[in-house]
């Protein structure tokens, strides 16, 4: 049968697989936390002259400054029960404990577990906490990990591999 005369009826809603009709609806929830930090961005294999043409300002030895804003948003059906993805509470918690606590008023280079070794670069920190977040969280329900390091300038991770 040539392909223009096969039947319309056939790709009418009614002949479609249960696998292919409209499944649970997937939602978006976000929570926002702050946090305040020091960094350097160096890379000790390379000399002073590269980092300082790399990393201008960034490479200042004496660290600088950032008023992170960090965002977090899961992603899923809502519970039929609660008619929530996640208690947003609850996520803030997760949050204050496994990042704005160790990272608040600190050095990232220096004072954070899971940042030793790390170039504290946006992009490098929004894989940190993901990987960080999806230790603790339900599974699948992390979605995107998003870091503000100025209100122009933000990095984002959606555990995807280039
Ligand atoms: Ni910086």
């Amino acid at each position: 049968m040539l392909w223009f005369l096969v039947p319309f009826e056939l790709f009418s809603n009614n002949q479609l697989p249960p696998s292919a009709k409209p499944s649970t609806p997937r939602v978006y929830v976000t929570r926002q936390v702050h946090f305040n930090a020091a960094h350097r961005l160096h890379n000790a294999a390379f000399d002073d002259a590269w980092n300082q043409k790399t990393y201008g300002h960034c490479n200042h030895p004496n660290w600088h400054g950032h008023n992170y804003v960090l965002e977090v948003t899961l992603a899923g059906p809502p519970d039929p029960n609660t008619g929530y993805l996640m208690d947003l509470g609850e996520l803030n918690r997760m949050l204050q404990e496994q990042i704005v606590a160790k990272c608040d008023h600190r050095n990232l280079n220096m004072d954070v577990d899971f940042l030793q070794g790390i170039i504290p670069s946006s992009e490098n920190l929004v894989i940190a906490f993901w990987n960080e977040l999806a230790r603790v969280l339900p599974p699948h329900l992390l979605h995107r990990v998003r870091l503000w390091e100025t209100p122009r300038n933000m990095a984002e991770y959606l555990g995807e591999t280039a």
